[in-house]
């Protein structure tokens, strides 16, 4: 039996990073949105006794590892283990979301194999907690739509939004490591160089904005905290965000932990506009255009053998 399932890269529409906890982690108040720019990932059963085989295919693919710390592998062997059964799989994983990008890809592919996974072996349990055991993100993958995402933020309950918005995702040939641009961020706030947070609350202005479903008004609310982190790291993202903005974005920013940048446009012609003269500029290594909110991890295709 072969089972494919997709799921979602996320954006931050708000990233509020509150202080270091003693498990190493932030606390977050978060506001995802998930693309629809998808990775998808093939489990193919094999042989009882032969292990997980895993490959990654698609324009995003290296630098995807192949082994157990692959985000995908970890799922699916989760799954097999609630389920008591061994776990013998091909995976196969088709990057479509760019890597170490800020985007949530890896988190994108434990989504999609949890998704795989319980359908392949018939497991009916909560595959929300599982996710949580996984990662910070993957809970929002699985969920897609808006949603609210706090704790570290993988307890995420959905946000009421009206339309859709359209995006410009401006990609960095280099990738930033999360860990580091978090560490970067503590840095910076001993020094008194970036401010502690002032609240750790979902931003009503930020809510209403969703709810009106009006892109200028949205343009208005995004905030993101570890941005003065990944610019202190990767200075040269400032010249994509100005380049957005030049080139009529109604808001550029920072995507997660970066090194990605995104641009909030009106529609998407005005998308296909601004991705044209930033291609021409030669500011990122790859300019695409995604559609939001996109649906969360779900079943593309079920063959049976
Ligand atoms: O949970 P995930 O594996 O995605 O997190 C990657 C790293 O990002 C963590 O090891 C941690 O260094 C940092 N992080 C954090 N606070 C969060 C989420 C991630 O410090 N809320």
């Amino acid at each position: 039996m072969k089972v494919t399932a997709s799921a979602p890269a996320k954006i931050n529409l708000q990233l509020s990073v509150g202080g270091l906890r003693a498990d190493g982690y932030h606390d977050l108040v978060t506001v995802y949105q998930a693309l629809d720019l998808k990775d998808e990932v093939s489990l193919t059963e094999r042989a009882d006794g032969m292990g997980i085989q895993c490959i990654s295919l698609g324009e995003f693919n290296s630098g995807v590892p192949s082994d157990d710390t692959n985000l995908a592998v970890r799922a699916a062997r989760l799954v097999a283990d609630q389920v008591g059964v061994s776990c013998d799989l091909s995976i196969e994983i088709t990057k479509r979301i760019p890597v170490a990008a800020g985007l949530a890809g890896g988190s994108a592919d434990a989504a999609a194999a949890l998704v795989a996974a319980a359908e392949l072996y018939g497991y009916g349990g909560n595959l929300q907690l599982l996710a949580a055991q996984l990662g910070s993100d993957i809970g929002f993958s699985f969920l897609g739509g808006t949603a609210l995402g706090t704790s570290r933020g993988e307890v995420v309950v959905p946000v009421m939004s009206r339309g859709e918005y359209w995006w410009v995702i401006m990609s960095a040939s280099n990738g930033l490591s999360t860990p580091r641009v978090y560490q970067k961020l503590d840095q910076l706030r001993d020094e008194g160089a970036v401010k502690e947070p002032m609240q750790m609350q979902p931003k009503q202005e930020l809510l209403q904005a969703l709810l009106s479903g009006s892109a200028n008004q949205l343009a208005t609310q995004l905030t993101n905290d570890l941005q003065p982190a990944a610019l202190a790291i990767a200075p040269k993202l400032q010249r994509v965000i100005d380049a957005a903005m030049d080139d009529g974005a109604l808001a550029a920013l920072v995507a997660g932990s970066g090194p990605t940048c995104v641009a909030l446009v009106k529609d998407y012609e005005h998308a296909l506009d601004v991705a044209a003269r930033i291609s021409g500029q030669n500011v990122a290594s790859r300019v695409l255009i995604s559609r939001a909110p996109a649906s969360g991890a779900e079943i593309v295709s079920i063959e049976r053998g």
